[in-house]
């Protein structure tokens, strides 16, 4: 595996601008499982924004919100402009200076300078850079830090989550407007030194009415995954530019969460009140045909609306949900990897198909 120019180690955290973290720390921690861990605002010095820590396994999600209408324009604009949505998708380096000077060299807009915070707890940095539509990523250091965050305090005695068996962002898919793809895949190649994974095909998927492409960008350990997708021209409009009305712009499409056990983990979200995204029955009649021999039960996908798919490496299990806000814009996706590398696309058609009957519903077909 090549090594990363700017030494990327991992997903740190995703932080989202929502408005009211505290209402959306209960949402994702009685449906997704995630526990409130740290909390920044008024009663910890913050002065300017709250913001929720919450946590399973490898998740980390930060939800902030503006406290105040004019304290932090900046918040409170992307609120307005997007509704609840992906900020800032940050990113674990050694040494957050080297990896903003290295970006900078290599072509990035800055959004903010390597900034060093100290506290009891020891020295955090952070720097951010931007990336699609108003979206950024922050290099986070944090090997001389205790805890999360210089701000944010632990929350105590949390109250119970569901253990809904998620244990890691498995990637992170962007929509970007027409024509801007192979900008954007420029820019993860040249500026963070991603690597484009060829074996995904990045031929124009389309149905009778959407039609988009999608290429993967990844870092040089594999360990961080970002797919983008742009929209292509199709007979109506498409679920990308349905995205981008609705978000105004490009952003974060959806976040893929792994777990060991799909049958377990979709379930429990279900019973939480997530809903998903179901492909006819047919979609099985043939499935272990395509797929070969699997360790779960056709059934208890075909009764639960689990998709498959498989590349040389073996086979990978998914599900998609409906969009998370009342906007068309951001679902999560649920992830079972058997060996298998790819993202699914033997699955867009169906997938798509059942999308857009969701989207004749909204009437944006
Ligand atoms: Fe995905």
């Amino acid at each position: 595996m090549p090594k990363d120019p700017l030494d990327f180690h991992a997903i740190d955290h995703v932080e989202f601008y929502v408005s009211n973290a505290r209402q959306a720390a209960h949402f994702y921690r009685s449906t997704l499982g995630l526990q409130p861990r740290a909390y920044a605002g008024l009663e910890t010095g913050v002065r300017d924004r709250a913001s929720w820590l919450i946590e399973r396994g490898h998740v980390r999600f930060v939800l902030t919100s503006p406290i105040q209408p004019d304290l932090r324009r900046d918040i409170s604009e992307h609120i307005a402009k997007h509704g609840d949505g992906v900020k800032d998708i940050a990113l674990r380096v050694l040494d957050a200076k080297a990896a903003y000077d290295e970006a900078m060299r290599r072509g990035a807009t800055s959004v903010q300078e390597p900034t060093a915070f100290e506290d009891g707890n020891g020295r955090f940095v952070r720097a951010s850079i931007a990336t699609y539509g108003d979206t950024i990523h922050s290099f986070i250091e944090r090997e001389n830090y205790r805890g999360f965050m210089p701000g944010f305090r632990p929350v105590e005695n949390p109250p119970p989550a569901p253990d809904t068996g998620i244990a890691a962002i498995d990637h992170i898919v962007g929509n970007v407007e027409l024509g801007a793809m192979d900008k954007w895949v420029g820019f993860y190649r040249d500026v963070l030194g991603f690597t484009q994974l060829t074996h995904f095909s990045d031929n124009q998927i389309s149905t009778d009415f959407t039609a988009l492409m999608s290429k993967v960008m990844q870092n040089g350990a594999g360990r961080i995954k970002f797919p983008i997708n742009e929209p292509a021209e199709g007979k109506r409009k498409s679920q990308i530019e349905e995205y981008l009305i609705h978000y105004g712009g490009p952003g974060v499409q959806h976040i893929a969460l792994a777990t060991k056990d799909i049958v377990a983990t979709v379930d429990t979200l279900r019973n939480a009140g997530i809903n998903f995204l179901r492909v006819p029955q047919t979609y099985y009649d043939d499935l272990p045909e395509r797929i070969g021999p699997i360790l779960e039960d056709v059934k208890d996908l075909a009764a639960r609306g689990i998709l498959a798919d498989k590349d040389d490496e073996g086979y990978l299990l998914q599900i998609f949900s409906q969009p998370m806000q009342d906007r068309p814009t951001l679902f999560y996706e649920v992830i079972r990897r058997h060996g298998c590398k790819g993202f699914g696309v033997g699955n867009f058609k169906a997938l798509f198909e059942a999308i857009e009957r969701e989207q004749a519903l909204r009437g944006n077909l």
